[in-house]
């Protein structure tokens, strides 16, 4: 491979790029059924729509991933293990107190972020955008939990809305 000899150690192995984006496209298929079990699970409505914002969220940023999976060759078959783990993981969390939910989604969200800031980083200059908005999702779901954390409940899903091409319509939450 050409990047055997890459010099610049800011720039990372194309396999290797490739794998971690299809992981990433994975993840937001995990993401997007767990939200979405969430949404069907919870009682109470303005929790339920909150899942079906966040489910979108992960949704588009799916299809950014998959685009740019697509065009470097990559495996866009959405993954039912993938799918398995979100509706699993849904189960646990909607066991929960809302208050112990919002403190491990803020707990694992952190996480995804330090995550993400690194591969952009480290990603190629041709991809920087598709990276940054990446980032910009993940952070948008902590800026969420951060919200949800300190009470401001009402504007929690702002920053999420604001990323998103299509809002979810609320009577579709009902
Ligand atoms: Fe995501």
């Amino acid at each position: 491979m050409e990047t055997e000899n890459r010099t610049d150690e800011t720039r990372v192995d194309a396999d290797q790029y490739l794998r971690t984006l299809e992981g990433f496209f994975q993840g937001e298929v995990t993401g997007e059924a767990m939200f979405r079990s969430m949404a069907e699970a919870l009682d109470d409505s303005e929790h339920r729509y909150q899942m079906r914002v966040m489910q979108q969220l992960e949704c588009e940023t799916k299809e950014l991933l998959r685009e740019k999976v697509k065009a470097l060759g990559g495996d866009t078959a959405e993954s039912a293990t993938a799918r398995e783990i979100g509706m699993t993981q849904a189960k646990a969390l909607v066991a929960m107190p809302r208050s112990k939910f919002i403190h491990i989604f803020k707990r694992e969200v952190t996480k995804f972020v330090a995550r993400f800031e690194e591969f952009e980083k480290a990603g190629p200059a041709s991809d920087a955008k598709l990276l940054a908005a990446v980032t910009a999702h993940e952070k948008a779901l902590l800026a969420f939990s951060e919200r949800e954390s300190s009470g401001a409940s009402a504007t929690a899903l702002d920053p999420i809305v604001a990323l998103l091409r299509v809002v979810p319509q609320r009577n579709l939450a009902a």
